[in-house]
């Protein structure tokens, strides 16, 4: 195996990260770590030669990022796979345990749903705050045996969640064609394969409505031209759930949704980010 290049970026997680992300992958990228302070990013370090430094130069200056920003090393042993899997441990979220499949879980998870997800590129490990969020408010919004739509499913997490807690079936979608074999290899993992339909696109791909539940993890810069196809999608009385969304944003996001008859009925945060529980009123 190739010795491996380590960047280290000094970005805050303020909803920036993941349009950065999304470029380094396309720049050959190709495993993420997310820590308070900073991204960490993975790359094959032969790939690292003259043109893609200047590529990922032009990019972190492009997004006001200067060299004191960024750190670069090479991880020379062939097993830094191995490390940052042992970095990723089971997290708790609501009802849930998200753990990788190669970890034991705890014994003290008592009574929680495990869900069993390896996150390889995709974005979904239970990590996010915005994940966590989503978590916990699923615990009181999914419809039993109902039908659910998740928009940007990522390791397909939030749909599996849903699942396995009696839904009936999940459609989720996301452009990133990696999330979407992750999605389905989650979805496998947990014994759902035959009741999540993972797409790659956004909601365009959904020509079905009449979603019981409709989820949305997303940045709302993103969010914003998605949610008109979004909550058609969502009859009278069936529920929604958005994070991604910055506690800065909740007001706006209320009173949008106020004027297309959802009403506020949960609410999360951690740190900077917030997400919202939604029912349509009944025709
Ligand atoms: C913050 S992640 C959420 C992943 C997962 N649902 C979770 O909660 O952990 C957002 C996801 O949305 C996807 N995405 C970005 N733009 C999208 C779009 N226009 N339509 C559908 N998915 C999109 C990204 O590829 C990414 O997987």
């Amino acid at each position: 195996m190739p010795d491996t290049l380590r960047l280290t970026l000094a970005v805050p997680d303020d909803g920036t990260r993941e349009p950065l992300l999304a470029d380094l992958a396309d720049l050959g990228f190709d495993a993420f770590e997310e820590e308070p302070d900073a991204l960490v990013a993975y790359a094959p370090a032969p790939r690292w030669d003259g043109p893609a430094r200047e590529a990922v130069g032009a990019l972190l200056r492009q997004r006001g990022l200067t060299a004191a920003a960024f750190r670069e090393e090479v991880v020379p042993d062939q097993d830094w796979n191995a490390r940052w899997e042992a970095s990723l441990q089971p997290i708790e979220a609501g009802p849930f345990v998200v753990a990788p499949s190669w970890t034991e879980v705890p014994p003290d998870a008592g009574g929680a749903t495990v869900l069993r997800i390896d996150p390889k590129m995709a974005f979904g490990t239970g990590y996010h705050e915005t994940t966590r969020i989503c978590l916990r408010l699923l615990a009181d919004a999914v419809p039993e045996a109902g039908r659910v739509l998740d928009v940007g499913t990522g390791t397909g997490v939030l749909a599996i969640a849903a699942l396995r807690l009696g839904a009936a079936s999940a459609v989720g979608v996301d452009v990133d064609p990696w999330s979407v074999t992750n999605g389905r290899d989650n979805a496998a993992l947990n014994g759902v394969a035959d009741a999540f339909d993972v797409r790659e696109g956004s909601v365009e791909t959904v020509p079905e409505t009449g979603f019981d539940l409709v989820i949305a993890n997303i940045i709302s810069s993103i969010l914003d031209p998605l949610l008109p196809g979004l909550l058609e999608r969502a009859p009278p009385s069936a529920s929604a759930i958005l994070s991604g969304l910055l506690a800065s944003e909740r007001d706006r996001f209320v009173d949008r949704l106020a004027g297309e008859g959802f009403d506020l009925v949960a609410e999360a945060a951690e740190n900077e980010w917030w997400g919202g529980l939604w029912r349509r009123a009944e025709a």
